[in-house]
């Protein structure tokens, strides 16, 4: 895997996260295990695993997700999710969820990759305005400003951590070059 380091970004049809559910299933406990605050706790049980992505593939079916994922040699070894904004008012809004990169594969510039694409998803569905949220002091709060998001605040004991501590988090949103916001 190192000697290529190609990777391939795809918007991901819910036939292809099928076909990689094992790999997705993989990388999300990579990140949870790891200490990751993406909605879970470890140590991240199998079936509610399994049953978050087959969710995934479900709302992808019925144009509620997008999923961007990058593969290397086939293999999924990252994603970045949109969920698309479901109120008649928001359908310029999604929030960008689950952008995790494999333990291994880090400060390679996948993420940053993957964002790209993902925004440019965004934009192809007219959502110029993208919000989301991280845990305080992770390396994804580092991350997101590099990538051009607008830090609005941070709200206190939002998540339990693994530990029982509750953590902060904090909220970011981006406005995609081209919006008609002010
Ligand atoms: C956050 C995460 C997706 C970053 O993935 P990545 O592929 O390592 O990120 P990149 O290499 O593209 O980093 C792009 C830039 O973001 C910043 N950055 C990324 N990770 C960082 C870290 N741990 N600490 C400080 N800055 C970081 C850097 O500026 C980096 O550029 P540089 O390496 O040239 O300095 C990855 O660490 C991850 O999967 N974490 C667990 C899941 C998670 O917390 N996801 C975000 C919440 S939705």
């Amino acid at each position: 895997m190192e000697a290529t380091m190609k990777v391939e970004v795809v918007s991901a049809p819910a036939a292809l996260l099928r076909d990689h559910i094992g790999e997705l299933v993989d990388l999300l406990r990579d990140s949870v295990n790891g200490g990751a605050s993406v909605n879970f706790v470890p140590p991240l049980d199998e079936r509610i695993n399994r049953h978050f992505w087959e969710r995934v593939c479900g709302e992808v079916e019925h144009g509620e997700r997008v999923v961007v994922c990058g593969l290397i040699d086939g293999r999924v070894i990252g994603c970045a999710h949109l969920a698309l904004a479901g109120q008649p008012n928001g359908a310029h809004r999604a929030e960008v969820q689950k952008v995790l990169v494999l333990t291994s594969l880090r400060r390679r510039g996948i993420a940053r990759t993957l964002m790209a694409a993902v925004e440019d998803e965004a934009r192809r569905l007219g959502r110029w305005l993208l919000v989301l949220d991280t845990e305080v002091g992770s390396g994804a709060e580092q991350m997101y400003p590099q990538l051009g998001y607008v830090r609005a605040g941070e709200i206190p004991a939002f998540a339990r951590a693994a530990n029982g501590e509750f953590v902060s988090t904090v909220l970011f949103y981006k406005l995609l070059s081209g919006s008609p916001a002010p």
